[in-house]
């Protein structure tokens, strides 16, 4: 029984170094190695963590036995190549959103983890966060009544990526979170978007997932918009809530309003609005990228399932290629389970 983790963080770039700072203060972790093709990175970083060995090579780390995870921060691009190497070598693995590119690479990554009993975790950032649990306990509870619809905007000025469009980049969060509320995936996703800065990179995209039984998420992102907003709409049958992540106090709001259907003949008395208090629920303030690290910590050294498991990371990225295949296609309905 292994009683403390010996990481690896590969990829200390923009992200991977708040990545990094977590995997560091994570209880029972210790980062044994740095890795990142870019030395000037690995210097960077190396000055913050003297202790730790720096490697720019990432097949250096494969060989030593007394290395038990990887986690994997590089650009998307490269993320199936590193994980499948560092599965194939006996290391859990930590990948950050998007796990893969393609579905059938998210397939095969999932299926090479669960054959190896090794941990694989998709960076779902938003399952992590105390607004989304508070969310979810309030929906597993009832107290929304049957989520009709969930509507998001990702929306900033920056930062445009060359690597990956804006869906890619910014959806890969909202997708994740409407799956889990929908408890399913999307029979149909259609997306529409528009490269304005860059040939063939879109800057904003509007699609549409359509899951079995008329359910319905919308996802707006762009990074070329004047406004910041990071915010969820979710409608249910009995309670509407809204999850604004720029608010710094007051993420959620909980808005008792609906619409009552009556059973009359006439068609003016049918419809009966319900418009009552809105309460605006305290949600606990941790950092959701540490409840992520160490979740990814527990799981690994006590065996526990993962919350964003490998499965979990093919779902997504089933979607987000229906999108892709969909914005190819001027919209075209695409069906993600057909993907893999
Ligand atoms: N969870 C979130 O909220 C969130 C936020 C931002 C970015 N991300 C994700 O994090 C990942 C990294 O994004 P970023 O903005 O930090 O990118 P970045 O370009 O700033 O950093 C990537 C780093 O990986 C290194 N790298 C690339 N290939 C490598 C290899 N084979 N071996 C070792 N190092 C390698 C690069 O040199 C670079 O330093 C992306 O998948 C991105 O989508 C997640």
């Amino acid at each position: 029984m292994i009683k403390r983790l010996k990481t690896a963080m590969v990829g200390v770039g923009q992200w991977g170094s708040n990545v990094l700072r977590n995997l560091a203060a994570a209880e029972r972790c210790e980062v044994k190695y740095l890795c990142d093709s870019d030395v000037q990175a690995l210097s960077r970083q190396a000055g913050r963590y003297p202790n730790v060995k720096t490697v720019p090579e990432f097949g250096d780390l494969l060989a030593d036995e007394d290395l038990h995870a990887i986690v994997i921060a590089t650009e998307a691009p490269t993320h199936y190549n590193l994980a499948a190497q560092a599965l194939a070598a006996g290391k859990h693995v930590f990948i950050e959103k998007p796990m893969t590119l393609k579905a059938r690479d998210a397939a095969a990554l999932a299926s090479q983890a669960e054959s190896s009993h090794l941990k694989l975790m998709a960076g779902h950032l938003l399952v992590f966060h105390p607004a989304f649990e508070a969310v979810n306990r309030m929906i597993t509870a009832g107290e929304i009544g049957n989520v009709y619809y969930i509507y998001t905007h990702r929306l900033n000025l920056g930062i445009v990526r060359r690597e990956e469009n804006a869906w890619w980049s910014l959806a890969p969060h909202d997708v994740a979170v409407i799956c889990r509320i929908f408890e399913a995936d999307p029979i149909a996703v259609s997306a529409v978007g528009q490269c304005y800065l860059q040939k063939d990179i879109e800057d904003v995209v509007f699609a549409t997932l359509k899951f079995g039984d008329g359910r319905m998420g919308h996802i707006h992102v762009s990074w070329l918009d004047p406004h910041k907003i990071r915010k969820m709409t979710i409608v249910g049958s009995r309670k509407m809530i809204t999850w604004d992540d720029m608010s710094p106090g007051e993420k959620l709001r909980v808005y008792d309003k609906g619409v009552v259907a009556q059973n009359v003949t006439s068609y003016a008395d049918a419809i009966t609005l319900r418009i009552g208090d809105i309460v605006i629920p305290k949600t606990a303030s941790y950092e959701p990228l540490q409840r992520e690290i160490q979740h990814f910590v527990d799981c690994c050294l006590d065996d526990l399932p993962v919350l964003t498991d490998g499965a979990e990371g093919l779902r997504v990225v089933r979607v987000l290629e229906a999108g892709q295949k969909s914005l190819e296609n001027q919209g075209l309905p695409v069906d993600p389970r057909q993907l893999d």
